[in-house]
């Protein structure tokens, strides 16, 4: 497995696997990997000749009051974890290689990435398509998979692909969860033992709101976001939102939904977790 620190080199190594006709699968992550990430490795595997991992804890989408100096690192484990899963190449740029000190170009999409997440998190979107945008173009693949875990994330990417003539067929795999229903994150390491507990009213509550969904339709829509925020806040866990959304475009729900988003945010202690579902009317 190679590592690779810097974009010439990385351009470099997959020129040479074009060259050579193998396609490319890039799985681009901030590391601290879990199961999460390795079912995305996997599908790559599935889908590609070459699997590139990216490992860069990227600083320009993480507000000023996140958690960007705490956020959990640990190369040498995820180093071992890629080998052991048979990736490629890793690429893992240190923040001065990714960006210029007087850089003054963003990409942003304008309309996905405003509700949701966006809303508490009003300049995150804006630095994930700019990474995601330099990372394809450190990387220069012909796949890239992202997990449905960060749902409206891969709407954003999905977005930003198709509107700039991406040349990257972006795939969503499926969210990974503990054996208990916690969807993985590199974030629930910060979970106290009871926090962790108390967090797996998240995936209950979307465990329940399908289960209603399936008997009742559409009728379980109803009231069904405010259901969902009293079970969480009496679980011990603070709301940040709660929507049910179509799933196609991230709008309110009508006639025409096929398939529903919800969508959960919620801290426990002072960390914000994040999952979501998707279910299909039909
Ligand atoms: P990170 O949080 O490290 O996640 C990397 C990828 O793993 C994302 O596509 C995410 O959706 C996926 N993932 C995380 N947890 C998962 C789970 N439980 N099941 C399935 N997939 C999961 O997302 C980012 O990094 C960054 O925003 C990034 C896209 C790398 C840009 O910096």
């Amino acid at each position: 497995m190679k590592l690779i620190k810097t974009i010439a080199e990385m351009q470099q190594f997959s020129k040479s696997a074009s060259h050579h006709r193998q396609k490319i699968g890039v799985v681009p992550t901030m590391g601290y990997l879990h199961e999460g990430h390795m079912s995305l490795i996997d599908q790559a595997h599935k889908l590609a000749d070459i699997v590139i991992v990216t490992i860069f804890v990227n600083p320009t989408q993480f507000g000023p009051n996140e958690d960007l100096a705490k956020y959990p690192r640990d190369f040498d484990r995820d180093w071992s974890l890629c080998e052991k899963r048979g990736v490629d190449a890793v690429f893992a740029p240190e923040p001065e290689e990714m960006y210029c000190s007087d850089r003054s170009t963003w990409v942003s999409e304008e309309k996905m990435s405003q509700g949701l997440c966006g809303q508490s998190r009003p300049t995150h979107f804006r630095g994930v398509t700019t990474v995601v945008a330099k990372l394809f173009n450190a990387t220069l693949p012909d796949i890239a998979i992202f997990g449905q875990k960060d749902a409206q994330q891969a709407m954003v990417i999905k977005r930003m692909v198709r509107d700039l003539n991406l040349p990257v067929e972006v795939v969503i795999a499926p969210i990974v969860r503990e054996a208990d229903g916690l969807a993985m994150s590199s974030r629930n390491k910060y979970l106290s033992a009871d926090d962790r507990t108390r967090a797996l009213v998240i995936s209950a509550s979307l465990r329940e709101a399908e289960a209603g969904i399936k008997t009742d339709g559409r009728k379980a829509l109803c009231g069904l976001a405010e259901s969902i925020a009293v079970k969480i806040t009496a679980g011990g866990g603070r709301v940040d939102y709660i929507e049910v959304l179509d799933a196609d475009n991230l709008e309110s729900v009508s006639e025409s939904t096929r398939c529903l988003l919800i969508a959960i945010a919620a801290y426990f202690g002072v960390t914000r977790l994040i999952d979501n579902a998707l279910i299909n009317l039909d």
